[in-house]
C-alpha cells in the first residue's frame, strides 16, 4: 500500500539522514513524503541551506545537478536515473563559446533547466520565478537568453530597456498549449482565471490573468478571492491545488501538460535510492562544480 512505502520512506531517512526534495510538478504522495516541495528556485535555495550530508532529488536531472553544485561535499542522488528534461539538452556549451567570442558585449544569461556543463560557459542562472528580477539586477543592456524563446520573450517584454537576444529552444510540453485551447477553456469555465507558466507561447501569455513559476502560481491562486482556476502549467499544479483549497475548483489549460520526465519518479523509487539501491549518484568534476557554481550564485546574489 502506498502509506506503507511512505512510512517506511519517512523512518528511512529519519534514521539515515537524507532530505529530500521534491519539484512541485512531483505527484501527491511524492511530495508528501518530501522534506520541502518547491519551484526551481526554491530548490536550489533550499539545497543550499540544508544540513543533511545526503540528498534525494525528485525531479529532473538538471536540478540534481544544481543540489551538487551548490552542495558538493554531499551525496546527491536523482530518484529515478531517466528523469531528464528535454529543453536543458537543447544547447551545447560549444555554441555559446563561440557566441561569446563573436559578441564579448553580451551577458549570456542561463535558464536553470540547462546541464552544469553549459552553466560553466554562461555568466548568470535564472528560473521563472527570478528571470525578470535578475535580468533587470544585470548592469548589461545587451543579453543573450537561452534556451526558452517563450520565457526570454517574456522577460524582453516586461524590460523594454534592455536588448535581449533569443534562441529557438524551449519546454516541448508547455510550448505545445495554443491560444484556442485558453479560448475552449475559458468558454467552458466563464468566471475562471487564467494562470500560466511563462514557459507557454506569448500568445497564450496574452490571454492569461496571472503569469508566473509553479509556485508563484499556486500562491495566487490559494490568496485570490476567486473560485475558479484554469491552470496552464504541468497538470500536478492543478492537482495539488485541488487538495491545497477544497473550496476552489481547478481545471487543467490542457491535455498536453503532462511532463513524462516529471511523472517517472515513483514511490518505490525513493525507496530504493534510500535503501542505496536505485537512483542516480550525480558525479561531477571540481572544474565544472567551480565553474557552474559561479553562475548559479550569481542568481542567487543578484535574486536577493
Ligand atoms: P519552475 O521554475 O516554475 O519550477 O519550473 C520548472 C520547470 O521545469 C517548468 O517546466
Ligand atoms: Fe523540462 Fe518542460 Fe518537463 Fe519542465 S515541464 S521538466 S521544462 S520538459
Amino acid at each position: 500500500m502506498i502509506s506503507d512505502i511512505q512510512s517506511e520512506i519517512l523512518r528511512l531517512k529519519k534514521e539515515k539522514k537524507v532530505t529530500i526534495l521534491a519539484h512541485s510538478y512531483q505527484a501527491e504522495e511524492i511530495t508528501e513524503i518530501a522534506d520541502f516541495v518547491g519551484d526551481s528556485f526554491q530548490l536550489s535555495v533550499m539545497a543550499q541551506k540544508d544540513e543533511n550530508p545526503v540528498c534525494i532529488m525528485c525531479g529532473v536531472h538538471f536540478m540534481a545537478e544544481t543540489v551538487k553544485i551548490l552542495s558538493p561535499h554531499k551525496k546527491v542522488i536523482l530518484a529515478h536515473p531517466q528523469a531528464g528534461c528535454p529543453m536543458a539538452e537543447q544547447i551545447e556549451p560549444e555554441f555559446v563559446e563561440y557566441f561569446k567570442k563573436q559578441n564579448p558585449e553580451y551577458t549570456v544569461v542561463a535558464y536553470i533547466n540547462t546541464t552544469a556543463a553549459l552553466k560553466t560557459v554562461c555568466d548568470v542562472c535564472v528560473t521563472s520565478s527570478s528571470a525578470i528580477k535578475i535580468c533587470r539586477n544585470i548592469p548589461n543592456k545587451n543579453i543573450l537568453f537561452l534556451p526558452d524563446c517563450n520565457l526570454g520573450a517574456w522577460v524582453a517584454k516586461n524590460l523594454p530597456e534592455k536588448n535581449i537576444k533569443l534562441l529557438q529552444g524551449g519546454c516541448p510540453i508547455h510550448a505545445a498549449v495554443n491560444p484556442s485551447e485558453v479560448d475552449e477553456a475559458k468558454a467552458l469555465h466563464p468566471n475562471a482565471l487564467v494562470l500560466v507558466h511563462p514557459e507557454c507561447v506569448p500568445s497564450v501569455l496574452e490571454k492569461a490573468d496571472f503569469i508566473g513559476s509553479t509556485s508563484e502560481i499556486m500562491d495566487f491562486a490559494k490568496k485570490s478571492n476567486a473560485k475558479e482556476f484554469i491552470i496552464g502549467t504541468e497538470i500536478s499544479i492543478a492537482e495539488h491545488l485541488a487538495y491545497a483549497c477544497p473550496d476552489k475548483r481547478f481545471y487543467a489549460l490542457s491535455k498536453k501538460l503532462l511532463c513524462p520526465n516529471m511523472k517517472l519518479t515513483s514511490l518505490p523509487d525513493v525507496l530504493n535510492a534510500l535503501k542505496g539501491e536505485g537512483g542516480l549518484e550525480i558525479e561531477m568534476d571540481e572544474q565544472t562544480i567551480q565553474k557552474a557554481s559561479k553562475c548559479i550564485n550569481a542568481m542567487i546574489e543578484l535574486g536577493k
